[in-house]
């Protein structure tokens, strides 16, 4: 097995040979934990999705993309195209770590139209002799001719006096006809924050406003990829903080991802809101980046990965996916996701069943699959308790467990099949706001997102079952719960290039 010095984390794509390449891309293709509809790297490591728009009628999606191995090292820009956030074309490279500012990565950012020209701003990751870190800010344009050039110097140089080098992931918005980034950062007491830059043009001064101020003062050691806009009438803070201990059910993954929900006023940049919340219940969900669909809805995707974390295909020469793309709303003071609707174009067979389920584990149906989509009503429920085993078969299972009197619900990944390390427990859950009466639930070879009650809560997770584990069972504690079940087969859309 490859061991990942330093000088191979950051040798760049062209000190390689297509035939390298081509050997790589070969031994990837072998796994058979590749997804069939989700964005994965055909080689290496993928990780935040970057630069979402849809503009001038398609949609762009890249993400951050170390070519070479499943290991977090020298960072591109990989990009996609889209007609409807479903089906992608590739688009190759994006942003290359060319210049002395971004020589160690071009990290992560945002995408936005500014007088109908296409710009991007991004983290330029810089090491100096003694590996120190330098992180800039800058912005690239994309001309008439489709060509991106980098606007040197950085628009942002370094970060504002009291904050360290940990200022990052900026995020491009407009309101009231200025433009804004809120970037994530450290203070100097090592703690994590959003802080904001204002500027009239995008290739004029960007100036530092100030921190936005939120209740979260000491809420750990770095807050990573934030995302502001407004939504229904209230002002959203989506961010990924880091160094966040466990409580009860809250927080259990190395790191987290969630939003506050309030006003922020953007003179004093006091915001007053509500609890942080996590995006997402799962086991593996983070960084996530929001975009206006061409019906101008808010749609979310996330990294479908975690840091610091070993993956089952990492010795496979690949990791991780992006998340399909959810639809955000606000009802009820909180935040729903909601599959994206152009999602139902992925289905294709259809399977439909009324049935019950008792306290015998059996399978309701000749159901079977690696992808597909699955839609559960619960029509009525006696049980105290309801299993649904997905990827299942004699010794493995991924199991959703609904325990009725307490709304409590949880996916067990105990059973799952290979597991990602560190293990920090096999099992999540939550408490739903709602008795469950609905599951939407997204399988993919090794994936799994579970859409509870019309966007309620979201589970995501990664697993690693095998082949034959494609059964989908159904069981209860006691007692009896009435249910409808359709499965939708997913045919790979989305093959390698
Ligand atoms: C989040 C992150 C970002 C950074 C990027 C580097 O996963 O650490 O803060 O820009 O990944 O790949």
């Amino acid at each position: 097995m490859t061991e990942w010095t330093r000088d191979k984390r950051y040798r760049k794509l062209e000190d390689t040979t297509a035939e390298e390449l081509e050997t790589l891309k070969e031994t990837v293709q072998l796994s058979r934990y590749r997804q069939t509809y989700h964005i994965q790297p055909s080689t290496g490591l993928l990780n935040d999705p970057n630069g979402l728009i849809y503009f001038n009628g398609a949609y762009y999606v890249a993400h951050q993309w170390f070519p070479l191995g499943a290991v977090h090292g020298l960072k591109y820009w990989y990009q996609y195209k889209s007609k409807d956030l479903v089906h992608y074309e590739h688009q190759g490279v994006l942003l290359n770590p060319d210049t002395s500012y971004d020589s160690h990565g071009v990290y992560s950012g945002s995408a936005f139209e500014y007088e109908g020209t296409l710009y991007y701003m991004y983290t330029g990751n810089h090491r100096d002799a003694e590996w120190g870190r330098e992180s800039s800010q800058l912005i690239a344009k994309v001309n008439d001719d489709g060509q991106v050039e980098k606007l040197l110097p950085p628009a942002i140089p370094h970060p504002p006096a009291g904050y360290t080098q940990h200022f990052r992931d900026p995020k491009v918005f407009e309101r009231d006809g200025k433009l804004y980034a809120i970037i994530g950062a450290q203070r100097a007491n090592e703690t994590g924050c959003a802080v904001l830059y204002e500027a009239e043009h995008p290739e004029g001064s960007w100036t530092f406003k100030g921190e936005i101020q939120t209740s979260l003062t000491d809420f750990g050691y770095m807050w990573e990829c934030p995302d502001y806009f407004q939504l229904n009438g209230k002002d959203v803070l989506v961010f990924s903080p880091q160094g966040i201990a466990p409580e009860a059910e809250r927080y259990q993954n190395i790191y987290q991802s969630g939003y506050i929900i309030g006003e922020l006023n953007f003179e004093t940049l006091e915001m007053t809101h509500g609890e942080f919340i996590e995006l997402d219940n799962g086991f593996d969900f983070y960084a996530p980046q929001t975009l206006i669909d061409e019906a101008q809805r808010r749609v979310m995707i996330g990294w479908m990965g975690l840091p610091d974390t070993e993956y089952p295909t990492d010795c496979e020469g690949w990791a991780h996916c992006l998340t399909v793309p959810r639809t955000l709303t606000i009802e009820d003071g909180k935040l729903k996701q909601k599959p994206h609707m152009n999602l139902r174009s992925l289905r294709s067979n259809r399977e439909t069943a009324l049935g019950y389920a008792n306290k015998f584990l059996k399978q309701l149906h000749p159901y079977e699959g690696e992808q597909y989509e699955l839609v559960i009503d619960i029509l009525d429920n006696e049980a105290s308790a309801i299993e649904f085993h997905l990827r299942a078969s004699k010794d493995e299972a991924t199991v959703i467990r609904y325990e009725t009197d307490t709304q409590l619900l949880k996916l067990d990944r105990f059973d799952s099949g290979r597991l990602p390390t560190p293990v920090e427990g096999t099992a999540r859950q939550t408490y739903l706001d709602t008795p469950l009466r609905h599951l939407r639930i997204f399988v993919d070879t090794s994936s799994i997102e579970i859409f509870c009650n019309e966007g309620e809560r979201v589970l995501t997770s990664r697993i690693f079952p095998k082949k034959t584990a494609n059964k989908i069972k159904v069981a209860t504690d006691s007692g009896q719960v009435y249910l409808k079940m359709t499965k939708y087969d997913i045919e790979g859309v989305k093959q390698d290039a």
